[in-house]
């Protein structure tokens, strides 16, 4: 068998689709505008390990904030079945079918963790999810007020290291090769949501985070164009960190309370912001964003944890990460004063080890619901 060939022609097949998707992407339809829906449908998955401990006690908390709405047939929350890692193996979908088409009838997503199999052809569920539903902006917000911490990451979703992560090319037992992009209007996007964030939300600087010291194409033009997008914003200062130095300043207590917005690519927004959760309290009371211009889907950022599973621990699963990405849900779905009653009933709560159904109590007796 001739590899060469075969991975040239590999090669020509991703580098057409990708120009066909940057192309999609320059036509795109203007967002949704949730303060104009008559209707908002919820969507909830529960996903694997922790993943339904969790999700069931988020809909609890879901169902009482927005109890009235949902009365008066403003809201739905709907349960969607079926994206279990036993589902998925049997029919080989990283996203069965049925599934994707349920969720595309929904307006929002509340999604618990899925596990992603290591090697093997499976592609993840959630890097499925956000490339079907365009899911370009990963908001990753981490604060720790006592330090002077008050972060939010623009996690670029849908290029970089994760677009073609399953479509490598290799030379069996000799040599393996992924692929890396970063498309013109891609990064534009991204470049504009963290910007604008900025700009409504009272920040006064941007930083970008690259290696394009190294990764000269990808990072180099990543950077370039986020400089090009901040010239549009002459009132916010923008500096910009190469990811290694970055990821040690963020646990520089000298300089950690300095940064405000970061925008970067997907691998490294993967990593850097499990650092950051960690300070915040671990990625158990993390919540994360994944935003389209017609889709959102709102996760925990930690993943099922099957050891907890495994070792009769699930009950004691932390739902408070899937709840604070419930609020902001309800912020995206323009319900304000509901995020904020979340918020403060989650801030009121710290959870030292309680079952998951005794700490969503807790929070419910916050909410007075
Ligand atoms: C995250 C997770 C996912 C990712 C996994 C589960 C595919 O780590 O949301 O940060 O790598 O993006
Ligand atoms: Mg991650």
């Amino acid at each position: 068998m001739n590899y060469i060939d075969n991975a040239v022609n590999h090669y020509r097949a991703l580098l057409e689709a990708q120009l066909a998707r940057a192309e999609r992407m320059e036509h795109a339809a203007p967002p949704k505008d949730f303060t104009t829906l008559e209707k908002v449908t919820i969507g909830v998955i529960d996903g694997d390990g922790i993943g339904p401990i969790i999700s069931e006690q988020s809909m609890r908390v879901l169902e009482a904030l927005l109890k009235d709405e949902i009365a008066a047939g403003r809201v739905e929350l709907k349960r969607i079945e079926g994206l279990t890692i036993e589902n998925r193996q049997a029919v080989g979908e990283a996203v069965p079918k049925a599934v994707l088409e349920a969720v595309k009838r929904c307006d929002v997503l509340l999604k618990g963790p899925t596990e992603t199999p290591k090697g093997g052809t499976l592609e993840s569920a959630n890097v499925a999810l956000r490339r079907e539903l365009d899911l370009y902006a990963n908001v990753r917000p981490v604060s720790v007020p006592a330090e002077g911490v008050d972060w939010t990451f623009f996690r670029e979703n849908t290029e970089g290291e994760y677009v073609l992560g399953s479509q490598g090319i290799e030379v069996p037992g000799k040599l393996w090769m992924d692929f890396k992009v970063t498309t013109l209007p891609g990064t534009r996007r991204i470049a504009r949501a963290a910007f604008e964030f900025a700009k409504k939300n009272g920040k006064t600087r941007v930083s970008i985070i690259t290696k394009a010291n190294i990764m000269k194409k990808t990072d180099g033009a990543f950077s370039a164009i986020c400089h090009e997008i901040a010239a549009e914003y002459p009132d916010i200062e923008v500096d910009e960190w190469y990811i290694d130095i970055a990821t040690a300043k963020l646990i520089d207590p000298k300089t950690r309370s300095r940064f405000q917005v970061f925008v970067l690519p997907n691998l490294y927004g993967d990593i850097i912001t499990d650092e950051a959760a960690q300070m915040q309290g671990g990625v158990g009371t993390a919540g994360s964003a994944n935003l389209g211009d017609q889709y959102a889907m709102f996760e925990a950022i930690h993943g099922s944890a099957p050891r907890m599973i495994e070792t009769g621990r699930g009950a004691y699963a932390n739902p408070a990460s899937l709840m604070r990405a419930a609020a902001m849900l309800l912020r995206h779905i323009a319900r304000p004063e509901a995020a904020a009653r979340l918020e403060a009933a989650l801030d009121a709560t710290p959870n030292d080890g309680m079952t998951a159904a005794d700490f969503t109590d807790a929070v419910l007796r916050h909410i007075g619901g």
